[in-house]
C-alpha cells in the first residue's frame, strides 16, 4: 500500500472517530485545511520536474478526492443519526388512547325533567322556574310553615346571609307562580269573573342537609300545581296515574295515596307507585307528596279559599330516574363518571 492509500486510510478511520459534526470538522482540517496534510502534499511538489508533477499531482488529488468522499459520507452518517435521536426523542406513542370527539348526550335526569315537561305539557301544564337561593316566606312561612313549625326540622338546609336559604322543596314556586297568575288577573276577579285556572310544574333543584343512597344534598324536586273553582282529589289521581304509566311507558303500575302530612295540604298523601311486572314488581317506591292545597295557602296565593281550590304534588325526579334505569345510588348521577353518564343518550 502506498503513502497516499495510507493516508487515505487514516484519514477514513479519524472521520468514522467523529461522533459529532465539530469532531468532523476538526479531523477535516487535518487532512484537507490550509495546514493539513494534503496541502503539505502539494507544497511538496514545487522542487519536482514537469513529467514528475503530473503523475504525482494527479496521484495527489486521488487522494483528496478519496478523503472528500469519505468526508460527505460521514458527514451524511452523523446528520442522519442526528435525526434520528430527534425523532426517537420526540416519539409519539401511538398506543396511547387517542383524544375523542365524541358526541355529548344529557345528563340522565335532565333527560327525565324533559319527560316530565313534555307529558305535563301535553296535559296543559306550563312550566316554570324559580330561584334556588329562597327567602323564609316563599320556603316555609307562606307554605303554612311557621317559624317554630316541627315540620321544619325535617328540611335542614343552608342558610345565607340576609335571611336566605338554599331552598328545600320546589314548593315556593306554588306561592310565586300563583301571585304571578292573581296579578295578571286580578281586574277579572275583583269583577267576579273568576280566573283561568292555574296549571303548572315548577322543575327545579333542591337542597337539604342529607346524604345516603337515595339521597343527595343535592337533590331535584318538580312541583305541580293545578288550582281552579272545580278542582278534585280525583283530578291528581287521574293526572298522576296518567303521567305515571306514560312516563314508565307501562299500564302494569298501580299507584297507592297514602295518607301523610305536609302543613300546606290538608289532606296530604304521599304518592307509591308498584310495578305488577320486571325487576322491581311486587315493592311500593315513594314517588311524590301531594295533597288538596291548605286553605292557608290558597290565601297566600291572593285567592279566596272559599272559591278556589285545587292540589299540588312534589315528585323527586332523581328518584324516577333511578327506577327507570334501574340505577341503585342516586349519588352516581352525582359523581362525574364518564363511563356512567355515558350510558345514558
Ligand atoms: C316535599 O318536599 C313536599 N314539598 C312535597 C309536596 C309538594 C307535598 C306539594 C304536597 C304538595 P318530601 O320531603 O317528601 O316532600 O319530598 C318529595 C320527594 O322529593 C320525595 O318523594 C323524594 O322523591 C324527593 N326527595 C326528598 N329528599 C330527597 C333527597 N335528599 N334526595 C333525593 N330526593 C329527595
Ligand atoms: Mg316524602
Amino acid at each position: 500500500m502506498n503513502e497516499l492509500d495510507t493516508l487515505a486510510d487514516a484519514a477514513r478511520a479519524s472521520f468514522a472517530q467523529a461522533l459529532t459534526p465539530s469532531d468532523l470538522e476538526n479531523a477535516k482540517a487535518l487532512y484537507l485545511g490550509k495546514a493539513g496534510r494534503i496541502t503539505e502534499l502539494m507544497k511538496g511538489m514545487a522542487s519536482l520536474s514537469v513529467d514528475e508533477k503530473k503523475t504525482r499531482g494527479a496521484a495527489i488529488n486521488l487522494a483528496k478526492q478519496a478523503i472528500e468522499t469519505a468526508l460527505t459520507e460521514r458527514r451524511q452518517a452523523l446528520a442522519a443519526a442526528e435525526l434520528q435521536a430527534q425523532l426517537q426523542a420526540e416519539a409519539l406513542d401511538v398506543t396511547l388512547p387517542g383524544r375523542q370527539h365524541g358526541q355529548g348526550g344529557l345528563h340522565p335526569v335532565s333527560l327525565t325533567l324533559e319527560r316530565i315537561e313534555n307529558i305535563f305539557g301535553s296535559m296543559g301544564f306550563d312550566v316554570a322556574q324559580g330561584p334556588e337561593i329562597e327567602t323564609d316566606w316563599f320556603n316555609f312561612t307562606a307554605l303554612n310553615t311557621p317559624e317554630d313549625h316541627p315540620a321544619r326540622s325535617m328540611h335542614d338546609t343552608f342558610y345565607v346571609e340576609g335571611g336566605y336559604l338554599l331552598r328545600t322543596h320546589t314548593s315556593p314556586m306554588q306561592i310565586r307562580y300563583a301571585v304571578q297568575h292573581v296579578k295578571k288577573h286580578r281586574a277579572q276577579l275583583d269583577a267576579g269573573q273568576g280566573m283561568p285556572e292555574i296549571r303548572v310544574i315548577a322543575p327545579g333543584r333542591t337542597y337539604r342537609v342529607d346524604s345516603d343512597a337515595t339521597h343527595s344534598p343535592m337533590f331535584h324536586q318538580c312541583e305541580g300545581l293545578w288550582i281552579g273553582e272545580n278542582v278534585s282529589f280525583k283530578d291528581l289521581k287521574v293526572v298522576f296515574t296518567d303521567f305515571c304509566r306514560t312516563f314508565f311507558e307501562s299500564e302494569d303500575l298501580v299507584l297507592r295515596f297514602r295518607p301523610s302530612f305536609f302543613p300546606f295540604t290538608e289532606p296530604s298523601a304521599e304518592i307509591d307507585i308498584q310495578f305488577q311486572s320486571g325487576s322491581l314488581a311486587g315493592r311500593w317506591l315513594e314517588v311524590a307528596g301531594s295533597g288538596q292545597v291548605h286553605p292557608n295557602v290558597v290565601r297566600n296565593m291572593g285567592l279566596d279559599p272559599e272559591q278556589f281550590i285545587g292540589f299540588a304534588f312534589g315528585m323527586g325526579p332523581d328518584r324516577l330516574t333511578m327506577l327507570r334505569y334501574g340505577v341503585n345510588d342516586l349519588r352516581l348521577f352525582f359523581d362525574g363518571d364518564m363511563r356512567f353518564l355515558g350510558q345514558f343518550r
